[in-house]
């Protein structure tokens, strides 16, 4: 059916989007108000108990950040916002670096043809990763600003040093892709039916750690060289581990800020609040499940195998026996334990809780990453400040 003349294409234009937005706000406001009347019915039964107050069972107790004037944010809502601008500022910022080099407009052929190796489209996606985490940050920054809120500027920290290979623009950065150590947990964790947010601790298949996940100069990594499968010297091979090293790093990114999402979602007071991060971290989300797919193939025949000559890293064959926890087409998350064990198996992100995925979780895994080698003792306290008033956020109504 021509989509203009179906029924629901004449619903939507007999609504106006302010309509819309009203009737969905009501529906929030309603839906919230349902939830306080429910806790208040338990309160009245005792179920608070001896040491939870009223005031913690609806998560206000005190919350000053809570307290909201119309048109303008809560001061926790700002907070939450604040955290996530400053980690898209970070994100943009690696992003820039690998678009620079490894994009669909990127400098380094080499580069470029060893990332190709991986999937043929892994120069436009890091090109459109790249768009959307600058597009996150930018509205993020222009929200917090149309609501009278400073907005978050990490340009005093753009000092660290960028690749010297050609491709990337000598200019100062806020993160570190020079040397890394790749937490590779998430791979496993989302192959088992068990849950961080339990108490399981996860091992990745392998380990990468002090490696590059952008050429760093011409004499390493000549841009010109060529790059079959399988490698065929020294240089090819080093190449060919930078490019895996970063289909790696992309997967850790990116389920980082589909964790960090819903935990700060959690928290948001104000419905609007709430439809910009669910909205922005259900893309984060998007991102971890594309790359989750292509850095299997760097463990997949017929590229595993390559070796690292300089660092000794090696990309295993992960099939070869496939495992439940290695096999690289299990790329879907495996249904797992939720919010109770004694409920049944549910296919979620995973960690959800702010100890494990929130803020300042976030800020610990980009700092054991090396993400920010070389940064002043001021970007942290910065970053740490934000990340923790964002994770001491509590919802108000
Ligand atoms: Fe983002």
């Amino acid at each position: 059916m021509d989509e203009k003349n179906s029924p629901s294409a004449v619903v939507s234009e007999t609504n106006s989007p302010e309509a819309n937005q009203s009737s969905i706000e009501e529906g929030v406001q309603r839906h919230w108000q349902g939830v306080v009347k429910r806790r208040s019915f338990l309160k009245g039964l005792g179920i608070a108990g001896a040491t939870l107050s009223a005031g913690a069972l609806l998560g206000t107790e005190g919350n000053a950040q809570a307290t909201r004037s119309p048109g303008k944010l809560s001061k926790g809502d700002a907070a939450l916002l604040r955290f996530a601008a400053a980690v898209e500022l970070i994100e943009a910022d690696l992003w820039q670096q690998y678009n620079e080099l490894g994009g669909v407009q990127g400098g380094n052929p080499a580069y470029i043809a060893a990332l190709s190796n991986l999937d043929g489209d892994m120069p436009q996606y890091i090109a459109d990763n790249t768009d959307d985490e600058l597009s996150h940050a930018a509205f993020l920054n222009a929200y917090l600003i149309s609501k009278g809120e400073e907005p978050v500027d990490l340009d005093a920290f753009r000092n660290l040093p960028s690749s010297q290979a050609t491709g990337a623009k000598d200019i100062g950065r806020l993160t570190n892709l020079l040397k890394l150590n790749v937490d590779l947990s998430w791979y496993t964790r989302y192959r088992s039916a068990k849950n961080p947010d339990f108490g399981v601790k996860f091992k990745g298949p392998f380990t990468i750690e002090n490696q590059p996940a952008i050429p760093l100069n011409d004499t390493d990594t000549p841009p010109s060289q060529s790059q079959p499968v399988p490698p065929a010297t020294p240089q090819e091979s080093r190449m060919q581990a930078i490019a895996n090293t970063a289909g790696f790093h992309f997967a850790f990114i990116e389920q980082g800020g589909a964790s960090l999402y819903p935990t700060l979602a959690f928290k948001a007071t104000d419905a609007e609040v709430l439809r910009i991060l669910v909205s922005i971290g259900g893309v984060e989300i998007d991102h971890f499940g594309l790359w989750h797919d292509k850095a299997g193939n760097a463990v997949n025949a017929p590229l595993a195998g390559v070796t690292d000559p300089e660092t000794g890293l090696t990309f295993p064959n992960l099939n070869n026996p496939a495992t439940e926890l290695t096999q690289t087409n299990l790329i879907l998350p495996e249904p797992c334990e939720f919010i109770s064990k004694s409920l049944p198996p549910c296919s979620v992100i995973r960690p959800t809780l702010t100890q494990n995925g929130g803020a300042v979780a976030t800020i610990k895994a980009f700092t054991d990453d090396l993400l920010f080698l070389g940064q002043s003792p001021a970007f942290f306290s910065l970053v740490k400040r934000l990340a923790a008033e964002a994770d001491s956020v509590r919802r108000g109504f």
